[in-house]
């Protein structure tokens, strides 16, 4: 249980690794995610079920190095175990066919955006990806999102596709043609600034927001946030909601709440590792 059976390097700081969990791969279903906890020691860290081969017991997960959890994560190798997986959590995307969808992807938000992606595909909408991304070194998963959609892709120094932000494609994008909903995943100043546009061209959206959070199963609300004025818990309300409603700038201020800890626990864990990111 929870072996690593196939990992890969996916960009400089991005890995793709499938794991094997029977429960998790037969019952996820796009948008959710899982809680796991590396070893007795370690966190519990958030990652999302990117994708599932139930025939083979596997969940895919991208992991991002940011801090301690997730680079430990990343040197861990195939044939290793993870202590504990949990999950599937959160509520499941709303797919439908609304007819015209386009989809914003930035970063590691990619990974998140592709399982919403294959299954709004299969059932019957046609779907626009803009994915985004520093340089063209940390673009993931773009053959995979060709498969399924037509692509765009958007980096800061434009090594690849239009140079600028994800936005400015979906200037054009709205300008060119009508759409019918949005998803935007990423970074959370980009999915601010994502449900901006969407707003302005009158497109509703759907985010799917990354608080802090530790138990996954709302009993702490470390997960909270403001939606239309009312607390949620983005581990069960969530982790979808509609950009509309979101409280941006109180989300942005708790997401800076542990820093220095972070920092701390980080420099402590690559003086132990001996070596340096
Ligand atoms: C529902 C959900 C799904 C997620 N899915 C994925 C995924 O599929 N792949 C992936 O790589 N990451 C995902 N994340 C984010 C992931 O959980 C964090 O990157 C991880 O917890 C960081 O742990 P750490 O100890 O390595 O870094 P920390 O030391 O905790 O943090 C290092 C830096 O990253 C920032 N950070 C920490 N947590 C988050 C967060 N949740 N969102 C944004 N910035 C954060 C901190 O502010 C800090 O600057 C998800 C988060 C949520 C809530
Ligand atoms: S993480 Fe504890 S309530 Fe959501």
């Amino acid at each position: 249980m929870n072996e690593i059976v196939a990992k890969k390097r996916l960009a400089f700081d991005v890995f793709d690794f499938w794991v094997h969990s029977p429960s998790i791969s037969k019952e996820a279903k796009p948008g959710q995610f899982a809680i796991i906890r590396l070893h007795e020691k370690g966190e519990r860290i958030p990652l999302t079920v990117a994708d599932t081969k139930p025939e083979e017991g596997l969940f895919r997960m991208v992991v991002k190095v940011v801090g301690k959890t997730t680079h430990e994560l990343s040197l861990r190798k195939e044939g290793d175990t993870i202590l504990d997986v949990v999950g599937p959590l959160g509520n499941p995307s709303e797919i439908r066919n609304y007819g015209r969808v386009l989809l914003v992807g930035g970063g590691v938000g990619i990974a998140t955006l592709y399982p919403i992606a294959k299954a709004l595909k299969n059932s019957g909408n046609e779907v626009v990806a803009v994915l985004g991304a520093r340089t063209k070194d940390y673009l993931i998963m773009v053959d995979e999102f060709r498969e399924i959609s037509e692509v765009f892709l958007v980096t800061d120094d434009g090594s690849a596709g239009m140079k600028g932000v994800v936005t400015d494609a979906m200037d054009r994008l709205f300008k060119e043609g009508s759409f019918n909903v949005c998803w935007a995943i990423g970074p959370t100043i980009m999915m601010k600034f994502c449900t901006l546009k969407a707003m302005e061209y009158g497109v509703p959206i759907w985010v799917s927001l990354n608080p802090i959070m530790v138990d996954g199963t709302g009993m702490c609300g470390a997960c909270r946030v403001t939606v239309s004025g009312r607390m949620k818990f983005a581990c069960v309300d969530g982790p979808e909601f509609r950009g509309e409603e979101v409280d941006w700038d109180e989300l942005l201020k708790r997401l800076a709440q542990y820093r220095e800890q972070e920092r701390i626990s980080y420099e402590r864990f690559l003086k132990t590792a001996g070596e340096t990111k």
